[in-house]
């Protein structure tokens, strides 16, 4: 386990450069990202290029025996580059250029952009190529789907339509183009969406393809740009770093050429005020984990209070700053790099804290960061091990990008019933992995299934075999409900599921913002909202019922026998403290150890490998935690992780 810093010397002065690197190695900083934006003092103006800054920073860094991760800095042309080549700037969908002057401007599939990328990567990779302390290689940074309606992307996707239906009559078909005259009758009468989602008037079908067509395009340049990078460095490690943004790109489909995942987490400082509320960091690392199955980095992490496009926000409070990026290596993380050394002096985040502030005196958060780096030594001997989880929960960007494209009903996010289930196992010490619905299920005990909207063929055979098999599967509201085009399947719900769950839904009641209730056989009663699915069991027994509206007494979660296996169906959405309950009824028959008792988000992980094992207890709260663990007494601080290494 290694920790890191971005660092940007090109923002700072050459004074600073050898006591920031002095103190980075005091410190036991093992790893320094350089570059991603640093373009215009790479080439300066056209085709003259100064690398000594470079040179002399990497050689800094490398005499102290810190590794360093190079970006490609092609998220920043130079605007010298712009002013040539005006129509290399993205368009937007009124058809104006977007204004320079922030960053990542450039279309991708423009070729000048893409020439003048190459050379830059080029000269880069080849200067270094036998520098050995370029540990690994980042591509541009957060690359994002962004929709750019310039005639370059409006020509690419139409050829990515006929590279997919080949007739224009197979594109009128999977849209149902015949709603509201809509069939094309030319490639060129093709436009990209001059809306944005969601947008009720825009033909979802239409939607869903232009966003695969937006995170292929990223993929491909991702994947060339990676070709570029390995020709001279063929055994180095490339990534890309992202986050979850608006338009973020497939990560399954953006991460398969490349060797590593590196995301980039920024927790929130300012806690929920409804204690309710799940933390979402433990969720959105084991999806990290699972993009790839394997280890990954965070290139980003929390370092100081945000503040950058937003009013600035809280500083985190002692503990978050080392608890959230040990929460990390718990949930699989191999490096940890921290944004940033330093704050910016200048320049549009100059509010977004680092690890020093402006006053350039290392204070408390540095030296929280400090005791992390020592902490972090000590995990030395659980690099090498993996975690492996009974349970997986699965996810798809597909339908992810179907929920925004459609929202369900007010208040309904696709992520909210998948974070809520994660949380209820979370809550019982269990290790979740967060996988692609279309992952080999075989190993695992209990898979959840949300909202399995899209239908996907392998999802759902693997799912039925799954559960003939002996699995226990969760699956919820909003299935089976559209084909892999985005457009209703014209059976009863949850279609493809129907004999899965032994049972099938009536009809249903989008509640969105109102309350329903519903109760369990012993009585006890439940809010529940957004949605309700009247279900009729067929095979199935009822596990609860509603407790209101015009369907009071009909069944609103059911249990199925199939095969060998057990077949939850929640048709609405629950209060935590019932998924809490449902987990742990689960979890007794299925006979999966669990802990009992933890309060709530605290959090416990487990890493395993050869003849070792690590237990990573959390306390992912600002309050100190006591609780019984293994028949002692376990207390917390705010934020505080412990680690019990067991070896041999
Ligand atoms: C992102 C970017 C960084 C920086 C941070 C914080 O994660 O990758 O360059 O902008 O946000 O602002
Ligand atoms: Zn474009």
């Amino acid at each position: 386990m290694r920790i890191g810093v971005d660092y940007y010397p090109e923002q700072c002065g050459r004074s600073l450069w050898e006591s920031d690197a002095d103190l980075m190695q005091q410190t036991g900083v093992e790893v320094v990202r350089l570059a991603e934006f640093a373009w215009c003092r790479l080439e300066p103006q056209e085709g003259c290029f100064d690398f000594g800054w470079l040179d002399d920073i990497i050689g800094i860094l490398t005499e102290r025996g810190i590794g360093i991760v190079l970006c490609t800095p092609t998220n920043c042309p130079p605007l010298w580059f712009y002013e040539k080549y005006p129509e290399a700037v993205q368009t937007e969908k009124d058809g104006h250029k977007t204004r320079t002057g922030i960053r990542g401007h450039r279309c991708i599939n423009n070729t000048d952009f893409l020439r003048y990328a190459e050379r830059i990567i080029d000269v880069m990779t080849k200067r270094y190529a036998d520098n050995a302390s370029i540990i690994a290689w980042q591509i541009d940074n957060e690359l994002e789907a962004n929709f750019c309606f310039c005639e370059t992307c409006i020509g690419k996707y139409r050829r990515w339509l006929k590279d997919k239906y080949t007739t224009l009559e197979a594109v009128n078909v999977a849209y149902g183009n015949a709603m509201w005259s809509g069939e094309y009758s030319s490639w060129e009468q093709i436009q990209p969406p001059f809306g944005s989602y969601p947008d009720p008037w825009l033909n979802p079908s239409y939607m869903l393809d232009y966003n695969r067509y937006a995170s292929d395009s990223v993929t491909e340049h991702i994947n060339w740009q990676a070709e570029l990078i390995r020709r001279r460095f063929p055994h180095t490690p490339v990534t890309t770093n992202v986050w979850f943004c608006r338009n973020m790109p497939n990560f399954y489909d953006e991460f398969r050429g490349l060797d590593f995942i590196s995301y980039d987490n920024y927790p929130t400082t300012k806690l929920p005020d409804n204690s309710e509320e799940c933390y979402s960091h433990a969720f959105h690392l084991d999806l990290m984990r699972g993009v790839k199955r394997s280890k990954f980095w965070i290139m980003e992490q929390l370092s100081g209070g945000l503040g950058c496009w937003a009013p600035m926000g809280r500083t985190p409070s002692p503990g978050m700053i080392k608890g959230y990026s040990l929460q990390s290596f718990a949930h699989g993380a191999d490096t940890v790099v921290h944004f940033r050394w330093r704050n910016a002096a200048g320049g549009a985040e100059m509010h977004w804290h680092g690890l020093i502030d402006h006053s350039n005196v290392p204070g408390r958060r540095f030296a929280e960061f400090a005791e992390l780096c020592k902490e972090t030594k000590t995990l030395k001997a659980v690099r090498d091990t993996e975690i492996y989880s009974d349970v997986a929960i699965l996810y798809s960007p597909e339908d992810e990008y179907a929920f925004k494209i459609q929202p369900q009903t007010n208040g309904m996010y696709y992520l909210e019933q998948p974070m809520l289930l994660h949380s209820a196992f979370t809550k019982h010490g269990l290790n979740v992995d967060v996988i692609h619905q279309c992952e080999e299920l075989s190993g695992y005990k209990i898979v959840v299934a949300p909202e399995m909207y899209l239908t996907n063929e392998t999802a759902v055979k693997r799912l039925y075999e799954f559960a003939e098999n002996g699995g226990t599967v969760i699956l919820t509201d909003r299935s089976g409900v559209k084909d892999k085009f985005n457009k209703c399947i014209m059976q009863q719900l949850p279609t493809v599921y129907r004999s899965l769950i032994g049972a099938y839904i009536e009809e249903y009641d989008p509640i969105g913002y109102d309350n329903a209730a519903i109760r369990l056989s012993d009585g006890s009663v439940y809010k529940c909202r957004q949605w309700c699915d009247i279900i009729q069991p067929e095979t199935a027994e009822t596990v609860a019922t509603y407790d209101s509206e015009f369907y009071k007494g009909k069944a609103a979660i059911t249990r199925n026998r199939y095969g060998s296996g057990t077949v939850y169906y929640i048709g609405t959405v629950c209060e935590k403290s019932l998924y809490n309950r449902l987990v742990k009824d689960i979890l007794v028959n299925t006979g999966i150890p669990y802990v009992d008792g933890l309060p709530d988000n605290v959090e416990i992980t487990t890493r395993t490998g050869d003849g070792i094992e690590a237990r990573f207890i959390f306390n992912n709260t600002n309050k100190e935690q006591r609780f019984m663990l293994d028949g002692g007494e376990v207390c917390l601080a705010p934020f505080e992780m412990k680690t019990d290494i067991k070896e041999g």
